[in-house]
Parts: C-alpha cells; structure tokens; sequence
C-alpha cells in the first residue's frame, strides 16, 4: 500500500511516500528552524504560515523522488494531534483535499504515535508488543506498546517535558534554539559529569513519572548566581551533568517498567532520542538487563512525514480512516481510540 503522508504540527514542513509501513521511497523535510531561531523558539504564526507555502512543493516533491505519480496512491496520512495548532490545521487541510481530490482515504494519525513508528522503517522485524521510551519537544512518555495502534501509558512527565527542558537549559547556557543538539556536543567535551550535584526526582506512589521542572530551576539558579557573583561556570561539565541527570531520570524507570510489565523488547522515540548520552546509556542498560533495543537513526527520531505514513499504514488496517470533518487536535493523549 502506497501512502502519501503529510506532517506540519510544528516547525518542520515534511512530506514523505511510503509502502506497507516499513519503507520510505521519499522522506522531504524543510526544517524551518533557521526562520525560528532569532526569537529563541518556535513562532506558531510564522510556522502556519511556511508551512502554507511548502506543503504542496514537498508532497509534489516526495512523489518524484518515489518515482510515482498521483494516480499511484493508495491513501493519505497525515498528523492531525497534538501540535500548534495553526500548524496541524495547514497539514490537515492540504490532505483533505489531497484525499478528496484522488478520492483515496484520510487517515488521521496521532504525531507520538508516528515517532514511535519510526522504529518499523529502522527495524523492519520489529513488532509489537514491546516498550517505548518516548522524549520529545513536547512529550516524555513511557508507553507500551501492545499492538500498533494500542498503547498503554506506564509513566509520564508531571511537568516538562525531556526536550522543553533541554530547549530551557541550552538557553540559559547561551547556546541559541534549539538547544537540545549544541548542548549534546557540549557536554561531550566536558572532563567530567560529576562536577555538579542536580536532583533527580522521585514521585510517590508514581514511581514510572518524572519531573523535570526541579532539574531546570536548580541550573538557571547555578548560572545566575554565578553570574552575580561574577564567577565563570564551567558549562561543558554543567552541560554534561545535566544530560546524566535526565538519563537517570528516564533510563531507570525505562528498564524497571520492561521488568515489571514483561517487555523483552525497548524502543526509544522522538528529538531527545538522538541525545548522544540517552543512547549510550540505555545501550549499557538494555545490555545489562538481557532487554534487545531499538534506537533509531538521528533523522528518523526528528520529526518527519515517513514516520506518519508508517503508522498511518497501521491505523488503515485498525480500520481508523477520516472523513473530511476530520479536525486539527492541539492535545490528545496517545491511547484515545479514533
Ligand atoms: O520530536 P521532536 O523533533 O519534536 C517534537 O515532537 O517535539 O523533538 C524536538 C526536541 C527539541 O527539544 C530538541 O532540542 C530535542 O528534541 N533534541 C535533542 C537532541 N536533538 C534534538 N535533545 C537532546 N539532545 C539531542 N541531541
Ligand atoms: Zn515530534
């Protein structure tokens, strides 16, 4: 089955073609990052508005570099929950009228649902049921994965969410947006990730929850005061204290949930899922836990239109097709039903 699948919930507008959901014959991606940056984050405004001006360029682009023409399609996919909203609604438009126009299905897909996919176009054996670590711009979620399009929510973030606060702390290291990639090459050079002491939280009676919030405030605090006392902060090894204390906070809790709910199998999913630091430690984890991992390509753990048409080949055969009502959602949890 060939599908056409569109995604524009943030400030990546993508378009990507792919078959049977596992393989990508044309992924295009216009990240508009640069347009973003000299206002320190995304501006849901300006992002609505390139994604206008992209969206048909990209699907037209995606069908030549698959080597197909319109007429080829099966079906349409796109992200419609959760987002910026403005930003869903261009990319949900566009594939109503792409749907209606060929007269093909809509199918609607939820984004986390799609980083998630983005392990089938990485590892083509894999299949559910296994456990998914998922750290996004927006989301930190350890979820099972019981079928293709049943989740299960072990554990969540009270607060921010892994990338929010990666965005946070690069920003105060004066590393620019977004902070997640610099601070990750930072920390690298550091001589040390023992120089700082952050917490790392712990919820009663949610031990598979975590919370961000503390970490952040406790940084911007050391940098602050250390600039009112005129002190110079040693930000490569603050850097690299600060993604050991994320890791220990999610990395943990990722194996212990494999343990207790009997998931041989662990996934991880989303922007955060590239941090050089999450990946090495959950390799060593996974290692030493007898749990086979599965962590995908840098590129597939960014936002991307592949990963939407890979779940969105799932949620056809789950029989979860739109109508042209279908609408933009800003915020869904991951288990509701279609
Ligand atoms: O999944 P994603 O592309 O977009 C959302 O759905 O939110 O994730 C973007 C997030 C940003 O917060 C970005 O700073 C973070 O992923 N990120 C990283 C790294 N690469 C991207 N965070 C830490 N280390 C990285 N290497
Ligand atoms: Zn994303």
């Amino acid at each position: 089955m060939l599908i056409l699948s569109i995604e524009s919930s943030c400030d990546e507008t993508a378009a990507a073609v792919t078959l049977d959901g596992r393989t990508a014959l044309a992924d295009e991606i216009f990240s508009q990052v640069d347009l973003h940056k000299i206002y320190g984050g995304v501006v849901p405004e300006i992002a609505s508005r390139k994604h206008i001006e992209l969206v048909d360029h990209l699907a037209d682009s995606a069908l030549k570099t698959a080597g197909i023409s319109k007429s080829d399609i099966d079906a349409v996919a796109v992200t419609y929950a959760p987002g910026l909203i403005g930003a869903l609604l261009v990319g949900v438009n566009f594939a109503k009228s792409a749907a209606f126009g060929l007269d093909k299905p809509l199918i609607p897909v939820h984004h986390i649902r799609g980083h998630i996919a983005a392990n089938y176009i990485a590892y083509p054996e894999l299949e559910p049921p296994f456990l998914c670590l998922v750290v996004s711009g927006g989301h930190s979620l350890i979820a099972g994965v019981d079928g293709y399009t049943d989740f299960r929510i072990i554990g969540t973030t009270r607060d921010d969410a892994a990338g929010e606060c990666f965005d946070k702390v690069a920003r105060i290291l004066g590393l620019g947006y977004p902070g997640g990639p610099p601070l990750d090459k930072l920390a690298q050079t550091a001589v040390s990730d023992t120089m700082f002491t952050l917490p790392v939280s712990k919820i009663e009676g949610r031990e598979f929850d975590c919370s961000f919030s503390g970490l952040k405030t406790t940084v911007v605090n050391l940098v602050h005061n250390a600039e009112q006392k005129g002190e110079t902060l040693a930000k490569a090894e603050l850097a690299s204290a600060f993604s050991k204390a994320v890791s220990d906070a999610l990395i943990p809790r990722t194996i212990e949930a494999a343990k207790r709910f009997g998931y041989g199998k662990v996934a991880v999913a989303g922007g955060v899922a590239a941090n050089s630091r999450i990946r090495a430690d959950l390799e060593i984890a996974c290692l030493d836990n007898g749990l086979t991992l599965y962590r995908p390509p840098l590129k597939l753990c960014a936002d991307n239109a592949a990963m939407i048409g890979c779940q969105g080949y799932y949620e056809f055969l789950a029989g979860n097709v739109a109508k042209t009502d279908l609408n933009a959602v800003a915020s869904l949890p991951l288990s509701t039903k279609w």
